[in-house]
């Protein structure tokens, strides 16, 4: 009866899918200071980039960090959007980075 409840706890304790598309799974950079207001992002995704009254754009909803970079944290669905952004920043200042791994996408 014992070797059956440690097999039942271990099946409960397995881990879990990695499919949870509710998971904040990357981290989203902005690189503000360096910004030059191309306005490619807020035009690519909106839902996440905004033009502000200096000509540079900002993050959605974004932590400001003191050294004049935004950051948020983003999870999967959002990930395509936000990575078309980056690829439409000519200076490329937008960055995102897998938050388990560290491995920075771009
Ligand atoms: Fe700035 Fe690049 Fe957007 S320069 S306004 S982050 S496309």
């Amino acid at each position: 009866m014992t070797e059956e409840n440690q097999e039942t706890v271990s099946e409960q304790t397995q881990p879990q899918s990695t499919e949870q598309t509710t998971e904040k799974k990357y981290k989203l950079e902005h690189n503000r200071p360096d910004c030059i207001g191309c306005a490619a992002c807020a035009a690519v995704a909106p839902d996440f980039w905004t033009m502000d009254e200096d000509g540079k754009s900002d993050i959605v909803g974004c932590k400001k960090r003191d050294d004049g970079w935004e950051e948020l944290d983003i999870d999967e669905k959002n990930y395509a959007e936000n990575r078309d952004a980056a690829d439409s920043c000519p200076v490329n200042v937008i960055h995102i980075t897998d938050k388990k791994t560290g491995e920075k996408i771009i």
